[in-house]
């Protein structure tokens, strides 16, 4: 009796597990027939009902047969799980031979490009690098430079203004204040940044573009100083048999200013289209740091003097590509940026 019962579970069980198609279906079965409630733990639990001295004989049987279904399962298990594994490889196959995708690098903008290279020359010649905000106050944009509320060079420089004492800066020449304000003496940095104007955008002007200033205050600097730093500057810029020019010009933070030109680096001065058949390109203010602008900052005129000059880094750029139209550098097209 009790083993045909044991033959039948056995035979189901194998039937089942012949026909099972996942190893979720295997489980199933496995909890069917030897979980809890399942029908061989139901046989072990009529064992109550059998003679005593035929237990052990019984017992063993519900035993084999029970490790029978687990061998069973185990090599199902088994099967499913390898041909499982088999279609997962088969979807997740890559074709080792297929061309790599090639990736597509970067470069530096013309602008980073002539500001890397300004950098370069100055630092060669000890200059620091600074920083200073670009959102700026009155005070350092213009009054410490020498330009009071009503001074008329504020109307040259349309400025966009956050509330009466805080604005975008115009120039980069307030960082010459908060480097003198610093104290620590001598100074010899550049300051390159953004700066901002309420300009109309056309093919030689920008609402924001950059400029680098330069500063250098120490005992006994000179107008010498300043020609030779610039004629250095622009012979490593722009060539070994470039000169340079200063007309008399005013600036309100420098006495006497000027402005300064070099000799066309493409027709060296004969005249050109470049610079406008002149021989000469305008490309930077400078002047010796007004007295007034010292001391407002701290500094003793009468023991320390010094230089400042500010470039337009755009100009830089422009002139050193060939670039005629400065949108050229803002539009960010990448048929324009990938020629430099
Ligand atoms: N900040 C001036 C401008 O925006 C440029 C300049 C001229 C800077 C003379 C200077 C300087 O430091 O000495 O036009």
């Amino acid at each position: 009796m009790m083993k045909e019962k044991l033959e039948e579970i056995r035979e189901k069980a194998a039937g089942q597990i012949g026909q099972v198609q996942d190893l979720e279906g295997l489980n199933q079965i496995r909890v069917t027939i030897l979980g809890k409630k399942g029908e061989l733990t139901g046989v072990l639990k009529s064992m109550r009902d059998v003679a005593p001295q035929d237990r052990p004989a019984v017992g063993k049987m519900v035993n084999e047969t029970r490790a029978q279904i687990e061998a069973a399962l185990e090599e199902a298990r088994k099967k499913l799980a390898a041909r499982a594994l088999d279609a997962k490889m088969k979807a997740e196959t890559i074709d080792v031979t297929l061309p790599a995708r090639s990736g597509k690098l970067g470069h530096s903008h013309p602008n980073t490009l002539a500001l890397d290279e300004v950098k370069r020359i100055f630092v060669g010649m000890g200059y620091e690098v600074v920083d200073g905000p670009e959102v700026e106050y009155d005070y350092y944009n213009f009054e410490a430079l020498n330009i009071p509320a009503n001074h008329p060079a504020k109307d040259e420089q349309d400025t966009f203004y956050i509330n009466d004492k805080i604005l975008l800066r115009t120039q980069t020449s307030p960082v010459q204040v908060r480097q003198m304000e610093r104290g620590k003496l001598p100074i010899r940095m550049i300051a390159p940044g953004r700066v901002y104007r309420a300009d109309e955008v056309d093919a030689t002007h920008s609402p924001c573009f950059h400029q680098i200033e330069g500063m250098v205050i120490d005992k006994g600097i000179t107008f010498a100083d300043l020609k030779g730093t610039l004629a250095e500057f622009a012979k490593q810029l722009f060539g070994p048999d470039t000169k340079v020019k200063f007309r008399p010009h005013h600036f309100p933070f420098t006495e006497p200013s000027a402005e300064c030109d070099v000799t066309c680096f493409k027709c060296h001065g004969k005249g050109c289209r470049m610079c406008k058949g002149e021989g000469w390109i305008e490309i930077l203010g400078c002047g010796m740091i007004h007295p007034h602008v010292l001391e407002m900052s701290g500094i003793d005129p009468n023991v320390y003097s010094g230089f400042a000059f500010g470039i337009g880094l755009e100009r830089i750029a422009l002139l050193k590509d060939e670039i005629d139209d400065m949108r050229l550098l803002y539009e960010n097209d990448i048929r324009f940026l990938d020629q430099f």
